[in-house]
Parts: structure tokens; C-alpha cells; sequence
């Protein structure tokens, strides 16, 4: 079957090649995918225009995206070692929003903050279905206060857009909350370090906790560290569904890494269509 236009736009977004059968191709025919399952309706139709729920809305099994669903795959399931001890039980554990949002603001816990122009809290909706984990705020990150805004940030907007989400308004099954293992930039984009990490833990936890996603998306190593305590490579990871305090989490590269090495973005679309499928049956699709 053809791609609709819309279908190759959206994959093109990503920087993905679009294979059209012999029967309608033009000469770009002979730009085959990696693998015939990219050919998919992109997951999650999102609609034109619906307010914005700030409440998590139940397991719904009739809310089904329009389109061909995934085809269904057994994936293993593979639980993460307990955390370790550490502050994740502290006085965060039990903040809302506005308290979390304001211990963030005011966090001196670890020397980021003498370096930082802002602090980069999350965005996106508070009961979001969907949860995308980076690494740690930029330079244009740290100037506007918003997560994954410079190139990487236009890269990952394409890769949910390719999927039927958005960071922008909408209901909780299409506007996710992305937020950073660490809050503060690292001079010069430097890694984060394990103390840097440790400290900012708790806040990513119960950001988790309160927006009790359905999926995790864990972008890059450092979200994989936080997310699943291992330090396995991304590769021997991708491919299986993880848990994170009983939540699914999918493990892809980080669009940094993607836009270094666009020929792994396939393997990104890979990783996106398994988290569609986690998400479908979660809602027991
Ligand atoms: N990379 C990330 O992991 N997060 C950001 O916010 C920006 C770039």
C-alpha cells in the first residue's frame, strides 16, 4: 500500500527516507528502509482541536488511532534493579507541582547553579500519557528555561509529531511532559556528573510520580542510567520494554546522538513504533 503524503511528510520530518512500492514510485523507488515496518500509519492521529485535561484519564480500550495498528510483537519484559539508596525518599517525594516546580527554581544542591541562567523544569501536560526522558539542559535550554529547544529539540518535536504528539497544548494522550535527568546545564555541555545526577534524582522521580505517564521514553545513556540503573549500551538495550516503577519504558537514542549518526534514525523509528504498541496496550489495544 502507497504512503499518504501526510505519512511521508511526517517520516521526512525525521530525516527518514520514504520507500514508495515499485507499482507508484518515482525514482526515489530504490530507497528502501531497513525494514518493511516502517511502512505504518503514524501511530496516534491527533485531533484538530481539544482542551487541554489536566487529569489522568482512565484506561480507555475504544480510544484507538485511526489507521493500520502496529503489528503486534511479544517483547520481553525486563524489570530495573531497585533504586538505589539515596535522596528519592527525601522531602521531594512528596511535593505537588507548585512546590516541585519552585524547589527546582531555588535548587543550590549541587555547583550547577552557580553556572546557570535558568532552570529547566519539564514542559508539556502535567497527566501526560507519555513521558520523554533527556539528558540535561543546553545553552538555548538554559536561556529559555525550556527543555530540548535548540536542534535536537526540532528533531525530537519531528519524531513525536511522526507519532501524533506534541509538546504544544492539547488532552493528555497527545501533549507530552518532557523533562532532563539534570535541571541545570553543565558548563560547556559537558556530561553530568554521578554526584550532579544524584542530586537532581529526586526531582525527576517525582515528576514521574506525579504525572503517572503510561510510557516512558528514555532518550540517550543518562536518562537510561536514571530511568533503569544500568550502564548498558542504548543499542543492547533498544528493543525490549524496561519497567520503571511499574511504568513501561523504552530506551531510544538521543536525537543529539541521531543528528551525529542520522543513519541510526531507523532504528530511533523502530524504538518509536514499540512504545506506540506499549501505549496501544495499556490501554488494552
Ligand atoms: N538535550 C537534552 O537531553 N535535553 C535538553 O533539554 C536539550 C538537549
Amino acid at each position: 500500500m502507497p504512503w499518504t503524503e501526510r505519512q511521508q511528510a511526517l517520516l521526512q520530518g525525521m530525516g527518514l527516507k520514504v520507500w514508495s512500492p515499485a507499482s507508484t514510485a518515482g525514482p526515489e523507488a530504490s530507497t528502501a528502509p531497513a525494514t518493511r515496518s516502517e511502512a505504518v500509519e503514524p501511530p496516534l492521529e491527533r485531533p484538530a482541536e481539544r482542551p487541554v485535561s489536566v487529569v489522568k484519564t482512565p484506561p480507555a480500550p475504544s480510544r484507538r488511532a485511526a489507521g493500520s495498528p502496529v503489528a503486534d510483537v511479544a517483547v520481553p519484559v525486563v524489570a530495573a534493579p531497585s533504586a538505589p539508596a539515596g535522596r528519592a525518599d527525601g522531602p521531594v517525594a512528596t511535593m505537588d507541582w507548585p512546590a516541585l516546580r519552585a524547589a527546582v527554581a531555588g535548587c543550590q544542591a549541587c555547583a550547577l547553579c552557580e553556572s546557570r541562567k535558568n532552570t529547566v523544569f519539564g514542559v508539556g501536560n502535567p497527566a501526560a500519557e507519555w513521558m520523554i526522558v533527556g539528558e540535561a539542559p543546553g545553552e538555548q535550554e538554559d536561556k529559555q528555561g525550556e527543555p530540548f529547544v535548540g536542534a535536537a529539540g526540532q528533531l525530537l518535536d519531528a519524531m513525536l509529531k511522526a507519532i501524533g504528539l506534541t509538546r504544544s497544548e492539547a488532552d493528555a494522550a497527545h501533549q507530552v511532559f518532557i523533562a532532563n535527568t539534570l535541571k541545570c546545564r553543565p558548563p560547556r555541555n559537558r556530561n553530568p556528573l554521578p554526584e550532579e545526577l544524584a542530586q537532581c534524582t529526586p526531582y525527576l522521580q517525582r515528576q514521574i510520580a506525579l504525572v503517572q505517564p503510561r510510557v516512558l521514553l528514555a532518550m540517550g545513556r543518562f536518562a537510561i542510567q536514571q530511568l533503569l540503573h544500568t550502564e548498558e549500551p542504548v543499542g543492547r538495550l533498544r528493543g525490549k520494554v524496561h519497567e520503571h516503577q511499574g511504568i513501561p519504558v523504552i530506551v531510544t537514542y538521543h536525537p543529539a546522538y541521531l543528528l551525529r549518526q542520522p543513519t541510526e534514525k531507523a532504528k530511533a523509528w523502530q524504538d518509536l513504533l514499540l512504545a506506540v504498541q506499549v501505549y496501544r496496550r495499556s490501554q488494552g489495544g
